[in-house]
């Protein structure tokens, strides 16, 4: 028996997830799948396209759809999280209201991805509390935002199995294969997630990370950020590829500028994008997962999550990229620090791999610097402190000036009152 739950089953993304169980049904024999949602009209138009896209490919499995949490729970083998506590709505007000104090109004970074951790945390531990009790041996794959932040909290406040993914690492991969038409690099990839760097690159013992940076090798654009790109110059002074989020924190102004002159938020452009695609899965003839959904930001998440859920499954010894806690594989993090890394994967979930002699010095500090912004950010969400979460604030550097970061704070928490049990 094989029992995958899908929580948060109501989101336009989850075709795409389907599409990459179906493509790994041998490997992957499903007895049953659990789409869950409260959205109900969601769940309804996406699950019954998931219905058709099984049924077309004769995958005899059983297939549920639900708005019970204890029923998706039960005796579920994987849970798989992509929950967005007060949906898109929530994620516009994190990202326009910044931008009255002078502050980026992000997804995931800066204050609006603060408080997204402070709507979700509180949910994915109850999840978590409810897997203790329904599916103890269960592994929970999280991609909910913010990934990093939630693998922080999951794994030091609760004591379930869980790995939290991004489809970044694996974008920037695969445009690094394409450029420098490698077919079986050797990547160093390590940082936080959504602050994350390529740091070395080898093929047959032949360094090509020179090369990439005389390149001025830049990793694809996410499709969600608005591109101000990285010149050459920056790329050689870092000494490694950062990834598009970056940007954000390296080119603060520009990025500002960007999001203040832009008619509409990454937000509102999805809720259009999300309201066309709800239409074309309405479409009974429909039984595949339509080309307008590779225009969201997550493109490759099914492949990222299905071929991890696979390793596992199988105790397949593979390389992938999670978020994991650090236990000692970049010698200048904490033990308890989650962190996004290479890691072997199989049944016993992921052993982060050591990375030797690292010694960037703008890296590390870098990363330790935004690590104690997400550390205070976990007990600011657990625990309701706002001290606590001005501490955090003021050590983001998206954030870091007390009066905007404090009236920002108080304006974002009456906004999102509805979600944030904990103050
Ligand atoms: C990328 C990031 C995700 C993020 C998404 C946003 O996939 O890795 O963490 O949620 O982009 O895309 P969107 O289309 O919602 O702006
Ligand atoms: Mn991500
Ligand atoms: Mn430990």
């Amino acid at each position: 028996k094989l029992k995958i739950s899908i929580i948060g089953a109501g989101s336009t993304y989850t075709p795409e997830l389907i599409e990459g169980i179906l493509k790994r049904k041998e490997s992957l024999p499903i007895t049953e799948l659990v789409l869950m949602d409260i959205d109900a009209r969601k769940l309804d138009i996406v699950g019954r396209l998931c219905e058709r896209m099984i049924l077309a490919e004769q995958l005899t499995c059983r297939v549920v759809r639900t708005a019970d949490l204890d029923e998706a729970l039960r005796d579920a083998d994987f849970v798989l999280g992509q929950i967005r506590v007060g949906k898109l709505a929530a994620r516009i007000l994190d990202e326009k209201i910044p931008l009255k104090y002078n502050l980026i109004g992000q997804e995931t970074c800066g204050i609006g991805g603060f408080f997204k951790a402070m709507r979700t945390i509180p949910v994915m531990l109850g999840i978590a509390q409810r897997m203790k009790e329904l599916c103890p041996d269960a592994w929970l794959i999280n991609f909910s935002n913010p990934a990093g932040i939630l693998t922080e909290a999951l794994l030091n406040h609760s004591e379930i199995n869980m790995l939290g993914l991004c489809n970044v690492p694996f974008n920037m991969f695969k445009s690094i294969r394409e450029t420098l038409q490698l077919d079986h690099p050797e990547i160093t990839y390590l940082g936080l997630n959504h602050l994350s760097w390529i740091t070395a690159i080898e093929q047959d013992g032949k360094d090509y990370l020179k090369q990439a940076l005389e390149m001025g090798l830049n990793s694809e654009a996410m499709k969600n950020i608005p591109s101000s790109g990285f010149s050459k110059e920056l790329i050689q002074m870092v000494g490694a590829i950062p990834s598009s989020y970056l940007e954000y924190y390296y080119f603060k102004n520009k990025k500002l500028d960007l999001l203040r002159s832009s008619e509409l938020s990454r937000g509102e452009k999805c809720v259009q994008i999300e309201e066309e695609l709800l239409q074309i899965y309405s479409d009974a003839a429909l039984h595949t997962k339509p080309e307008l959904l590779s225009s969201r930001g997550g493109a490759n998440y099914s492949e990222v999550a299905i071929s991890l859920v696979d390793a596992i499954y199988n105790d397949k010894q593979e390389v992938h990229v999670v978020n994991v806690l650090n236990h000692g594989a970049l010698d200048f993090m904490e033990d308890t620090d989650a962190v996004e890394v290479r890691a072997v994967i199989g049944r016993d979930g992921a052993k982060p791999i050591k990375v030797e002699g690292f010694e960037n010095r703008h890296i590390i500090d870098y990363m330790r610097m935004v690590k104690a912004y997400e550390r205070e950010t976990v007990t600011a969400a657990v625990t309701g402190s706002e001290d606590a979460a001005m501490r955090a604030l003021l050590m983001n550097p998206l954030v870091g000036d007390y009066d905007a970061a404090y009236a920002c704070f108080q304006e974002l928490k009456e906004a999102h009152k509805a979600y944030l049990p904990q103050f």
